[in-house]
């Protein structure tokens, strides 16, 4: 077993010395510390390296199984062990799949189908062709879905808002709260909606109940059958549940077991996006995801932005000890950017085993978390700027903006700028001081004051530059941050494809439900028993 590398990161991180005084030093440093991949740039000079902390970091990767690693899962190669899947997000985004083939199947044909149908679909949904049971023009879609099979769609979609063009309205319906689909449902006529089940398994809680009330919403309006059969469609790889709920095989769109659910954006689960941009802005946003892929396949080492952020990453993580990462979208669009990375992060790095199941020795994913700027200036950068708590950032700006009011962009732009300087150089007692004294107060005013005032800086950020928000540009920014989390779960050893970690509490809630049905809860233990006392206290008064 080869020796672990995290004690020599931690060695040199200790050695790193102040930004301030790195960019006081070397005025090239911003160009050295900086990439570009498919028009995005990535200016990574605000971050604690120096030449040998970033080579050593080079080495590493040199190192690494991500080669290795990639080709298998190029090859169509299980990579995926403990489910024993192919990784084959990737192909979903090709422009040609001819020939794509795995296990026999020809999956080029099954991609370009599945193609073929969306766009058919979104385009009989715009021209107003799709009727539902009363004659008359489907004008509403209901999206249902949790996780993977949701947070995609709906993050694109608000991002993309600027392009949508789609005569029919599209409302997200995910979370077992019943809050959702009893409000969603409040403004629309069944006669004119239509439901997607968006469920690769078709077996998740949430989705499933979700899918029934709406069912049951179209009978209590009187459809039969057969109207529910029009109403309905899903987009999964079971087939014989969707078809056992009630769904018609032509209603339903597939789901592979080679993509993710994380990953599967890019399937007919972004359907959704389709739908409100157009199909030819769709086929951008696959293009741009595309060209990140082909960065990410053949850019050197060096340049490489997925493994430059990748590597950054680990630096924090297992050299710093780091266990937070702010993602920091300055585009209000961009704003379910965070939740969407939470996921695509955390749920494929959270891991406590390695690929062999054997411990691993060192943290692994951060906790992810984020908003959109300046909005985030006026609650927790305060922290981000004064705690002892590093949180390394990730700044996003596109940097034409998609709306008529330059002057606020220049204002926005301003701001992110002046945040990831900020969090870099600082504020020190001395400065603090003499801008205190400059504002009039006495010696004694000013000593009692600057304190308060100083930032030690030394904060580390990424800044990512998009020329515009556009669906190639969101595309390649989405496949930046997959190949990344793909490149440190090789560089931690570990699957970053499966998620066994969420199923217990999926397996606790069971039990738990039947006693809130007044079921036996004497084996629980006693804070659960309590909680189940005080629901049904409520429930039976
Ligand atoms: O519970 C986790 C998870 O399996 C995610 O990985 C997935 O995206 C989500 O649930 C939804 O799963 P499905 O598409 O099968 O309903």
């Amino acid at each position: 077993m080869s020796a672990s590398p995290w004690p020599a990161l931690k060695a040199l991180a200790a050695q790193q010395g102040s930004l301030r005084q790195a960019f006081a030093a070397d005025p090239a440093r911003a160009n050295r510390f900086r990439t570009t991949a498919c028009g995005i740039s990535l200016d990574y000079s605000k971050n604690l390296i120096d030449d040998s902390s970033w080579q050593a970091l080079q080495q590493l990767a040199g190192a690494s199984k991500i080669q290795p690693v990639l080709q298998a899962m190029l090859a169509g190669n299980k990579v995926n062990n403990t489910e024993q899947r192919a990784v084959w997000h990737m192909m979903l985004r090709k422009t040609d799949v001819s020939g794509l083939a795995l296990d026999g199947d020809d999956i080029g044909a099954a991609i370009a189908d599945c193609r073929q149908r969306m766009t058919a679909l979104v385009s009989r949904l715009h021209q107003g062709e799709y009727t539902g049971y009363s004659g008359k023009a489907i004008t509403d879609v209901i999206w249902v879905g949790i996780g993977g099979s949701l947070l995609g769609p709906q993050m694109a979609v608000e991002a993309l808002t600027p392009y949508h063009c789609s005569p029919v309205k599209l409302h997200f319906a995910g979370n077992i709260d019943g809050a959702v689909v009893s409000d969603v449902v409040k403004q629309l006529d069944p006669a004119t909606t239509l439901v997607f089940v968006a469920s690769k398994s078709f077996g998740t809680e949430e989705t499933k109940q979700n899918a029934l009330a709406l069912r049951q919403w179209f009978k209590d309006h009187g459809a039969d059958a057969d109207a529910i059969a029009r109403h309905f469609w899903a987009t999964s790889s079971n087939i014989k549940a969707a078809a056992e709920f009630g769904i018609v095989e032509q209603n339903i769109l597939p789901m592979w077991d080679w993509v993710g659910g994380r990953y599967s954006l890019w399937s007919a689960i972004g359907l959704p996006v389709a739908l409100m941009i157009g199909n030819d802005n769709f086929a951008q946003l696959l293009k741009g995801a595309e060209a990140m892929d082909q960065h990410f396949i053949h850019a050197p080492q060096a340049e490489n932005m997925p493994l430059t952020l990748a590597l950054l990453g680990i630096w924090y993580i297992n050299g710093f000890g780091c266990q937070a990462q702010a993602l920091l979208p300055y585009s209000h669009y961009l704003r379910l950017l965070p939740s969407y990375v939470q996921q695509l992060d955390m749920e494929s790095n959270g891991k406590s085993v390695d690929i062999n199941g054997q411990p691993l020795t060192d943290a692994t994913a951060p906790v992810i978390w984020g908003d959109a700027g300046t909005n985030g200036q006026h609650a927790y950068h305060q922290l981000l700027h004064q705690s002892a708590l590093a949180v390394p950032a990730d700044f996003i700006l596109p940097l034409t903006p998609a709306h008529p009011l330059t002057d606020h962009h220049q204002r926005l732009a301003a701001h992110c700028f002046a945040q990831t300087q900020a969090l870099m150089q600082g504020k020190t007692l001395q400065e603090a001081t003499a801008e205190c004294l400059a504002a009039g107060m006495t010696a004694e005013q000013a000593a009692a004051l600057a304190p308060h005032k100083v930032s030690p800086g030394n904060k580390p950020s990424n800044t990512l530059l998009l020329p515009e928000l556009s669906p190639y540009y969101v595309g390649a920014l989405i496949a930046l941050y997959e190949h990344k989390v793909f490149c440190q779960g090789v560089l931690w050893g570990l699957n970053s494809f499966d998620q066994w970690g969420v199923e217990l509490g999926k397996q606790l809630s069971g039990p738990i439900y039947q006693a809130l049905a007044g079921g036996d809860a004497s084996l629980l233990d006693s804070s659960t028993q309590a909680l189940i006392k005080a629901f049904l206290q409520q429930k039976n008064q």
